[in-house]
């Protein structure tokens, strides 16, 4: 991907986005180049995904629903009480429309970002990683992730979903059944290696 290609995106976005999400898609970006350089995975197009990944971050409800109904992507009833959780999905699913964006590869790290998935890829995994790492996120444990994606993504990406699904369990909250999917994925892959 060009760097024009970067900038035009850029512009798109910040017409979509309000300047929050737009700081945090940058921070974003950067993250992820980082990792990518680090890790020998086409800093472009990880730049590039990571830069989009929350595209649909500031559709509401309304427009998230009408959005997920018109793409025929799957709305659960979580998803109905909680339309935000489309955003991955949705953002995947207009890529091409509101970013001039057609790239499968881009695709799938942005429809992945929130919940992770069985079989991610390096690239998938950097952006998974980005969102929930870039600079100005705290929780604890994250300087423990930031450290380990610099020198072992897989492990890292199975310390987020970790600390993701207990920090659920600990809030008392709804576990998505993509949580469960993404962790049973690791848990499969741990117990092939043992
Ligand atoms: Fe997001
Ligand atoms: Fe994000």
């Amino acid at each position: 991907m060009s760097l024009a290609g970067y900038e035009q995106t850029e512009a798109k976005l910040r017409s979509v986005l309000c300047e929050k999400s737009f700081a945090h898609a940058q921070r974003t970006a950067v993250t992820a180049k980082k990792l990518a350089l680090r890790h020998d995975c086409g800093a472009g197009l990880c730049a590039l995904a990571a830069l989009a990944h929350d595209v649909a971050r500031d559709m509401n409800d309304a427009e998230l629903l009408e959005a997920a109904g018109r793409l025929d992507l799957p709305i659960g009833a979580v998803e109905r009480k909680r339309p935000y959780l489309l955003h991955a999905a949705v953002g995947a699913g207009i890529l091409s429309d509101r970013l001039g964006i057609e790239d499968d590869r881009v695709a799938r790290a942005v429809e992945r970002h929130t919940f992770g998935a069985p079989a991610m890829t390096d690239m998938e995994m950097i952006v998974f990683l980005a969102d929930m790492i870039e600079p100005s996120r705290q929780f604890p444990g994250v300087d423990d992730i930031r450290e380990l994606a610099e020198r072992d993504l897989r492990a890292a990406y199975i310390m987020g979903v970790k600390r993701q699904l207990l920090s659920l369990i600990e809030m008392g909250r709804f576990i998505h059944p993509r949580t469960v999917a993404a962790w049973n994925g690791i848990a499969k892959e741990v117990r092939a290696r043992a």
